[in-house]
């Protein structure tokens, strides 16, 4: 079902499924505003992993109609497991790049943190496209990673990133992918392409704050840790100390961390692709 050249970098340790609720935790309500009112709309998510996003949406549009497409059964399981009581919602196994869903069906198709893990964003894209209605939307939220500051700088981590980026895109992965999307949604056929930002502006003060978004930064290089290593893209003891360096900075009372997601939001054109 999968491309076999594609490997999820982040795989479903516990650690990391911790990780991925946390990041839902911290993103999904200024993801569900930039959405607009999905009430009694036809949605579909491409790559919807844990199904926590889906869970906030119909929190938020009890009336939603949502569909979700994920090709990790274990990821599956859990959306299925979190969705359960909603009568609205249906989740499938499938590939974001050959969904097998019915064209022209959903008023919004959208992906998140999904496209940087595709060997082929453009066939995702289409693929949505595909499955929504001529004059629907499609949109997403994705990541570049040469935008990420810490400040006090944590010695090591801008190499220790380096080496991950690279790892990343052996898996043919794409950590640099949120730069590209105006080029990826016109090459797959949209229309009406509109790029924004949402900054994400951490300190110590909010709740969620540098400490949250600080330890999902660990977390994703710890579980890249023993892959880097076997690779000998880096030694033990030079990831070890960065890490152990992160999980101290974690409490650090000043710590600020500044970052921001790349959107687009397009339109599928009303003439056949
Ligand atoms: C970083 S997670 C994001 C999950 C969710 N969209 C969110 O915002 O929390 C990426 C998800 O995409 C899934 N995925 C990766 N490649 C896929 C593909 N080709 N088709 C469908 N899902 C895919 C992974 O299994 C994983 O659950």
């Amino acid at each position: 079902m999968s491309n076999p050249v594609q490997k999820y970098i982040h795989g479903t340790s516990d650690t990391e499924q911790l990780r991925l609720g946390l990041l839902n935790r911290i993103t999904n309500d200024s993801f569900i505003r930039y959405l607009g009112d999905l009430s009694e709309s036809r949605v579909c998510d491409f790559g919807c992993g844990l199904g926590n996003l889906i869970a906030a949406v119909t929190g938020r549009f009890p009336g939603a109609v949502i569909s979700g497409i994920e090709i990790s059964e274990q990821q599956l399981k859990s959306a299925q497991e979190t969705n359960r009581r909603h009568p609205n919602v249906t989740l499938i196994r499938g590939d974001a790049l050959k969904s097998g869903l019915p064209a022209d069906a959903f008023d919004l198709t959208y992906c998140r943190y999904l496209l940087e893990h595709v060997a082929d964003p453009v066939a995702a894209v289409k693929e949505m496209l595909r499955v929504t209605r001529p004059g629907g939307t499609v949109a997403c939220q994705e990541n570049d990673l040469h935008n990420v500051i810490y400040y006090p700088d944590i010695d090591g981590l801008d190499l220790l990133m380096g080496q991950f980026c690279r790892l990343q895109m052996e898996l043919s992965g794409d950590p640099f992918v949120g730069r590209k999307l105006f080029d990826i949604f016109r090459r797959a056929g949209a229309s009406d392409i509109a790029l924004s930002f949402e900054p994400e502006i951490y300190t110590q003060d909010e709740p969620d704050g540098y400490r949250a978004w600080l330890s999902n930064a660990h977390d994703i290089l710890f579980g890249a840790r023993d892959l880097l290593i076997e690779r000998k893209t880096i030694g033990e003891s030079e990831i070890d100390v960065v890490l152990a360096e992160m999980r101290r900075r974690i409490e650090h009372p000043n710590g600020v961390a500044l970052f921001y997601w790349n959107r687009v939001r397009a339109t599928k054109p009303t003439e056949r692709l």
